[in-house]
């Protein structure tokens, strides 16, 4: 029992672990993967606005069509803007990648874009929603912005134009809007949901297949333990 105990704490131990090094309390955000709206609205912000810096290299656009239920000319048509080096239009089984020269991004930002396909997996969806909803004026920042929870972050706020921008008050510690963007405040914190609904998809597409099997084995478990009481009920009947 006590061997057990000692397993279960140590499994748990190096969450709280990680938890406890963050530098600033994290926003949680509602991950649905059964919300395929959500997912389209997510690939869509990330094809405009992400894509450009960060390539998602793991992930074929084709596999859109059957895990975002999008039709492959939609995807064709408002998904890929990418050309190959003949000028031919991106083929809708290559990888999801971008055109950014290593060289001119790292003389740009200081490093180059990451990709972001695993991106979920090693930060946490919370991570993300916080990140993307922490940009803030910074004037002594070289792009004019800062991230309260990545510090002297070398990406642009590129989503300014939907959020707005915002500074830091110094009276309440929270935030105040100097500009509107396109969006409402709440409206920024749906759209952000999607894009990182979308981003822990990419990161482990199977989650979708385990949830769909995952129903039918349970389902199975659910009767086929009732078959199997009804079984012992019969052999016991007689022994008592
Ligand atoms: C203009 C180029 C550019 C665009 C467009 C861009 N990023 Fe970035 N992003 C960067 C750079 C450069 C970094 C590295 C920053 C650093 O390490 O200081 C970065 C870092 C990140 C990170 C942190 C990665 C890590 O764990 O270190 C995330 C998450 C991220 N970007 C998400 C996004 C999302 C989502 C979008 C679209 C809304 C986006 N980015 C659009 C340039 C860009």
């Amino acid at each position: 029992m006590i061997r057990i105990l000692l397993i279960t704490a140590i499994m748990i131990l190096p969450v709280h672990a990680y938890a406890a090094s963050q530098s600033m309390p994290l926003k949680s955000v509602l991950i649905d993967l059964n919300n395929k709206s959500s997912l389209q609205r997510g690939a869509q912000i990330y094809v405009n606005n992400c894509l450009g810096c960060h390539t998602l290299k793991y992930q074929r656009y084709v596999k859109f069509v059957d895990h975002l239920q999008l039709p492959a000319e939609t995807i064709e048509n408002n998904l890929i803007f990418t050309t190959n080096k003949d000028g031919e239009a991106t083929k809708i089984g290559s990888l999801i990648l971008n055109s950014v020269n290593p060289d001119h991004a790292t003389e740009a930002f200081g490093v180059m874009p990451p990709d972001l396909t695993l991106i979920a997996r090693s930060r946490g969806a919370d991570w993300l929603y916080t990140f993307l909803t922490s940009f803030y004026k910074d004037e002594t920042r070289p792009l004019g912005v800062n991230n309260s929870l990545y510090s002297n972050v070398g990406m642009p706020h590129v989503l300014v134009w939907m959020e707005g921008l915002k500074k830091q008050s110094s009276e309440t510690g929270g935030y105040e809007y100097i500009n509107k963007g396109t969006m409402t405040s709440a409206e920024y914190d749906n759209a952000m949901t999607d894009l990182v609904n979308f981003l822990v998809y990419v990161a482990e597409p199977a989650q979708l297949d385990r949830y769909r099997i995952g129903f039918w084995v349970i389902l199975f478990l659910g009767v086929f333990s009732f078959i199997a009481f009804l079984l012992k009920s019969e052999y016991w009947k007689d022994v008592k």
